[in-house]
């Protein structure tokens, strides 16, 4: 059963000044859940927010919240962003020795426990730990920043994870975040993602945020025939 389409703004775009009025903005534009994302200025050349930020958001907004940990060694703070809210926490691959062992944890926390590929890390890369995982996100961009240049080069491995979670009857999600836009969710879905981080092309669709969402919806869903929407 094909999981259903989701669209979760980031919240990289907002004005951090506004930042509960923006999120409640989002619940209303009909997004399905909200990225944090979480930058160390170590694992990617930029600094975002911290679970207290996150903490306070949370009353504000009754959507799920993810957190997209771009962070070196994320082990050391993992219950601090499940206490802030988020239901989902995803790490990345490249910033833990002890993967297995992180998305145990996360999974032991209450979490639902999720795994980002950069672009260059292989697919292969979560085969021995997906039957622990919720989700895969695969990047389309080089993490760090918002705006950037969908990487279309990624679908390959959006439809290698694919075919290795069914061929391990592996339940998940297969998001991906950086670049999508009316002009490339499409190419997405068709590869096989079923949730879509959208940031930059929320904000640049001139009929406003709402349009946007449901726009990128119905593209995605006419890419991938049979999926219900969330
Ligand atoms: C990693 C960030 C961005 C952001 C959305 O750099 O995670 O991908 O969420 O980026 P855009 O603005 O391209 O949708």
């Amino acid at each position: 059963m094909a999981r259903p389409v989701q669209i979760v703004p980031s919240v990289l775009p907002t004005d951090f000044a506004r930042l509960g009025e923006e999120v409640r903005g989002l619940e209303a534009a009909g997004a399905d859940r909200i990225q944090w994302d979480v930058m160390d200025g170590q694992f990617v050349p930029n600094l975002t927010v911290g679970p207290d930020v996150i903490a306070a958001v949370r009353p504000h907004v009754s959507l799920p919240f993810e957190a997209h940990l771009m962070v070196e060694r994320p082990e050391g703070m993992l219950p601090r962003y499940v206490e802030a809210g988020c239901e989902v926490v995803i790490v990345h691959a490249e910033s833990t020795t002890h993967l297995h062992r992180v998305v145990a944890s996360v999974a032991e926390l209450g979490a639902r426990a999720a795994v980002a590929l950069n672009p260059s890390t292989p697919a292969l890369a979560v085969r021995h730990v997906l039957h622990l995982l919720d989700l895969v996100l695969v990047m389309t961009v080089n993490p760090g920043f918002g705006g950037q240049r969908y990487l279309a080069e990624m679908e390959p491995k959006v439809a290698e994870v694919a075919a290795m979670a069914d061929e391990l009857g592996c339940d998940v999600d297969i998001e991906v975040d950086g670049g999508v836009a009316p002009g490339t969710i499409a190419g997405a879905a068709g590869a096989g993602a079923n949730v879509f981080v959208a940031g930059t092309a929320l904000w640049r669709d001139p009929d406003g945020i709402a349009h946007a969402v449901a726009d990128l919806r119905a593209r995605a869903e006419s890419a991938r025939p049979g999926l219900a929407s969330a």
